[in-house]
């Protein structure tokens, strides 16, 4: 009864990638413009009922692969809010820079490393000298703004791993190799925010650090090179689309004695998603000098002290659920008819289930609501009972639903349901007592 004629081949993709994706995201509900109620504003962005969803699903998977499946790695989350003095001893108050110019003509404010000396908004060439800009977000705790309330928003999670090593390793018991995981917000203060939420003034970082001894740190630097590229591969990033890039001796960041970014081919080119570096024992003794705490590891096997290396995995959660949502839009046709689908992997994807029942009539509601009841527990799923049935698939398809579950007439009789796979449109009729060993097969759950 709801059968429909199976998938053709995915047509070539369309130049305007970007822009068709983006409007997804506001029409189906991914990503909103923030305050667009008063014109918008600067650059933020709110993530609505479907956003949310795959975002946690992307953290989830994060923290799955970094903490869950290890037992070498445990996690914190610590105070967005922040002390100067952490950022004074990171170095991020005097290096957390990037170079600002502003354009003469039209007034316009760059990156010079990004600009090439043109403005781009007038084309003059007719720039101030450029000057270090610092990211940080600075505001005041307390009733009272003076230097003494002075506060930072994190412009990384990863300060929070470092000041809290003698506590985690006090309470944990672990040694290294170990470590300290985080999901969070960070804020920058970017000059110029672009493309989406690719380069955002708040985003969310998944940053894990992995205390190490010294003499170990390059092999896990490889170990962590291997394990990050891996994690996206394995949720369906093409691997054409990915790629490591080692960073250049002039490029690397103040702490670190190594660099190499995992890559996403965008649709403006190769970009950074993820940074792993070595950061060597540069934190832990900036932070041991500035509060005067030791924060070393005493090895009682071998009666050895000293400070761990730290290799950094440091990710971005909302630049990654962009690529994901890049590299998962395709375009096919179902029965001579063009559809768009979101082949996202199925631990991504905003909701696992659709439960379809083929009429609003109120015969199906107690079936309907049965079944929702047996999935829900399991997954997320979404009822829809408007429109035709062919359109509720298109609209399944289109925010990358893997599975539909019709509830036909005959479902009352039978006790049987027809699910459907996004891909392949392929469906099978199940009878409604082995559907819930049937999702959880199908999700690996
Ligand atoms: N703790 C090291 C660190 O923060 P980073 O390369 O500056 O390193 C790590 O940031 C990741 O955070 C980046 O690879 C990127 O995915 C994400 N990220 C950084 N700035 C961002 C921004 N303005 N908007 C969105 N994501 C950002």
């Amino acid at each position: 009864m709801t059968e429909e004629p199976g998938a053709d081949q995915s047509t070539d993709l369309p130049n305007d990638l970007m822009e068709r994706v983006v409007n997804l995201c506001k029409r189906r509900g991914f990503i909103f413009p923030s305050a667009e109620i008063y014109g918008g504003f600067r650059s933020t962005y709110d993530y609505g009922p479907l956003g949310v969803l795959l975002l946690r699903n992307v953290k989830d998977a994060w923290w799955r692969a970094m903490v869950q499946c290890r037992d070498d790695v445990v996690g914190l989350d610590a105070a967005i809010l922040s002390a100067p003095k952490i950022w004074e001893a990171s170095g991020h108050l005097s290096n957390f820079t990037d170079p600002l110019v502003d354009c003469r003509s039209c007034h316009e404010r760059w990156r010079a490393d990004k600009i090439d000396g043109t403005c781009p908004n007038c084309g003059s060439h007719d720039l101030t000298e450029a000057r270090a800009f610092n990211l940080m977000f600075k505001t005041f705790a307390g009733p009272v703004e003076e230097d003494a309330t002075v506060a930072y928003l994190r412009p990384e999670t990863a300060q929070g791993m470092f000041v809290n090593f003698m506590n985690v390793l006090q309470t944990t018991r672990k040694k290294p190799p170990f470590g300290i995981a985080q999901v969070g917000k960070s804020f920058r203060n970017e000059i110029t925010p672009q493309n989406f939420v690719f380069r955002t003034r708040e985003f969310e970082q998944m940053e894990m650090e992995y205390f190490v001894p010294p003499d170990e740190a390059q092999k896990w630097f490889e170990y962590w090179l291997d394990e990050r590229f891996r994690w996206y591969l394995d949720l369906g990033i093409p691997p054409e689309k990915l790629r490591l890039r080692h960073h250049d001796p002039d490029e690397l960041s103040h702490y670190s004695a190594g660099t190499a970014d995992v890559e996403f081919l965008f649709p403006w080119g190769w970009d950074e998603l993820e940074g792993i570096a070595n950061r060597t024992d540069f934190d832990l003794l900036a932070h041991s000098a500035a509060s005067g705490e030791k924060l070393e590891y005493f090895d009682q096997a071998t009666s050895e002290r000293y400070v761990p290396y730290v290799i950094e995995p440091a990710a971005g959660a909302t630049r990654t659920m962009m690529a994901f949502l890049l590299a998962a839009y395709d375009e096919d046709e179902v029965g001579g008819e063009k559809r768009s689908v979101l082949r996202l992997d199925p631990r991504l994807a905003p909701y696992q289930v659709a439960v379809l029942p083929l009429s609003k009539k109120d015969t199906l509601e107690p079936l309907t609501r049965e079944v929702l009841g047996l999935l829900q527990p399991i997954c997320m799923c979404d009822l829809d009972v408007t429109q035709s049935i062919g359109k509720r698939y298109r609209r399944q398809d289109e925010v990358g639903t893997p599975y539909c579950v019709t509830i036909d007439f005959e479902s009352i009789e039978d006790r049987a349901v027809t699910v459907r796979e996004r891909d392949t449109t392929d469906q099978v009729r199940l009878p409604i007592d082995g559907l819930v060993a049937e999702i959880r097969s199908r999700l690996g759950r």
